[in-house]
């Protein structure tokens, strides 16, 4: 099974108001992760009141197409489909671009689809991507067009992301104002199953030759339609932990026949706690976290066997050296002092989220001419982003664009999140200009 990074919720630039290692037994294997950050649950119509001027000020998309797009964005969310199975929602994304008249190519890394409009004679070639996949979440949102699918949910917004591609695409088959070529990269599997290395590895930069990739996430909490572009860092790379202990199991009367596998996980587990506290120097960024405990079966038997679950997030890779190492030295003391066998393994996620700086002024440029605010000064998060693998192929550059205000208990990855049909306009504005933009800009 490819990496799944259990989602890390973190988000601290936005607000309400608008806003490892030395151990011999361990492993790492590298893998794609993802994972998410906060949210805002509403209703319909509390989206359409949070959306505010920045899409009425958009000249590009026309109140029908907005419309569509609505229609759209509410099928997907109606019909989710788990990461590595979105047969469906491919289908879909390619009915629509076939009625749009965009030619494309199907069944790319997996049910990725990618559809290409070329025009004039530039040479230039701009990727732009949405992920289309959903979680293994039961829906709350009470809202008409629900997850119609038990225990699946688009609860990260991917179906927005689809939609606002879709209609980033119908902006430019539409507009003659531009030269080049634009591929739309429609992509399988973000939230933890290497969605995008599987159609950087099926020849996605090979078959079409692309200079620049963009993306955005809808970033709940951060007011809706404005784009908030970083320089350099966006989102944290991170990776899976397991620990288990063994020990030898025995009698709980006679604690001296046995080698205590739980008094050894708790000593291992404050330990830990020390990595960042004390090996990360405190201008950087770590966290590791220790989210699962588990072992033994009977009150008055000491357990032969604990297990811990965990992850970890960094921005620099020269942190994650210091992580991975520690955590191996650690297991290692923690062995030897308590007589005990512990092996950590750690799976990693596909790398930092970092923009390119050309490519991120790009994104604010576009984001300019499509009227909408503009934010600089948010911090990156320590959620993650597969988006990351492309930008280690390519020079380009990820976004957040406001979703709105955030709402207890509607947390993204949340049971009673929603996408915001309010900001599709931006999101698809600024998708399409900012392909003209850089096109332009060779
Ligand atoms: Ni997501």
């Amino acid at each position: 099974m490819p990496g799944l990074v259990p989602g890390i919720h973190d988000l601290r630039a936005t607000s309400k108001t608008w806003m490892v290692g030395s151990s011999p037994a361990m492993t790492i294997w590298l893998h794609a992760s993802h994972s998410k950050a906060l949210d805002a649950g509403h209703g319909y119509s509390a989206m359409l009141a949070t959306a505010g001027p920045p899409c009425e000020r958009s000249p590009a998309l026309t109140p029908e197409l907005h419309q569509k797009l609505t229609a759209w964005r509410r099928h997907l969310h109606a019909h989710p489909e788990l990461s590595l199975q979105e047969k469906e929602t491919s289908a879909f994304v390619q009915e629509k671009l076939t009625e749009l008249g965009i030619p494309f190519e199907a069944e790319i890394g997996g049910h990725g689809v990618v559809a290409t409009l070329t025009r004039g004679s530039a040479q230039g070639r701009v990727g732009l991507r949405a992920d289309m996949d959903a979680l293994p979440i039961t829906e709350d949102t009470g809202l008409p067009y629900a997850s119609t699918s038990p225990g699946v949910m688009h609860a990260c917004g991917h179906d927005g992301h689809t939609a606002s591609l879709l209609g980033a695409a119908a902006l430019l088959a539409a507009d003659t104002s531009w030269s080049g070529t634009v591929d739309f990269i429609f992509q399988p599997a973000e939230e933890g199953f290497g969605g995008s290395r599987a159609m950087v590895a099926d020849g996605l930069f090979e078959r079409f030759p692309m200079d620049r990739v963009f993306g955005f996430h809808n970033w709940p909490g951060l007011q809706a339609g404005t784009v908030a572009v970083h320089d350099g860092v966006v989102m944290a790379s991170g990776g899976r932990v397991s620990i288990t202990i063994e020990g030898h199991a025995g009698h709980a009367g006679m604690p001296h026949l046995t080698r205590d596998p739980v008094m050894a996980a708790g000593h291992l587990i404050v330990a830990l706690q020390s990595i960042v506290s004390r090996g990360v120097d405190p201008l950087d960024t770590a966290v590791l976290s220790l989210c699962t405990l588990e072992g033994g079966t009977a009150r008055n038997q000491i357990a032969g066997r604990v297990t811990i679950g965990g992850t970890l997030r960094y921005h620099r890779e020269a942190v994650k050296d210091i992580l991975l190492a520690r955590i191996g030295e650690i297991c290692a003391g923690i062995a030897t002092s308590f007589g005990v066998k512990v092996t950590p393994e750690i799976v990693m996620g596909v790398g930092v989220t970092i923009n390119a700086p050309a490519e991120a002024g790009l994104a604010r440029l576009a984001a300019e001419k499509v009227q909408t605010p503009v934010r600089r000064d948010l911090a990156p998060s320590m959620a993650g982003e597969d988006f990351a693998f492309y930008l280690q192929k390519r020079p380009g550059a990820f976004v957040w664009i406001g979703n709105g205000e955030l709402r207890d208990g509607a947390e993204l990855h949340g049971p009673r999140y929603d996408f915001n049909d309010a900001i599709l306009p931006v999101a698809s504005g600024w998708m399409a200009e900012v392909a003209k933009t850089a096109l332009a800009s060779n």
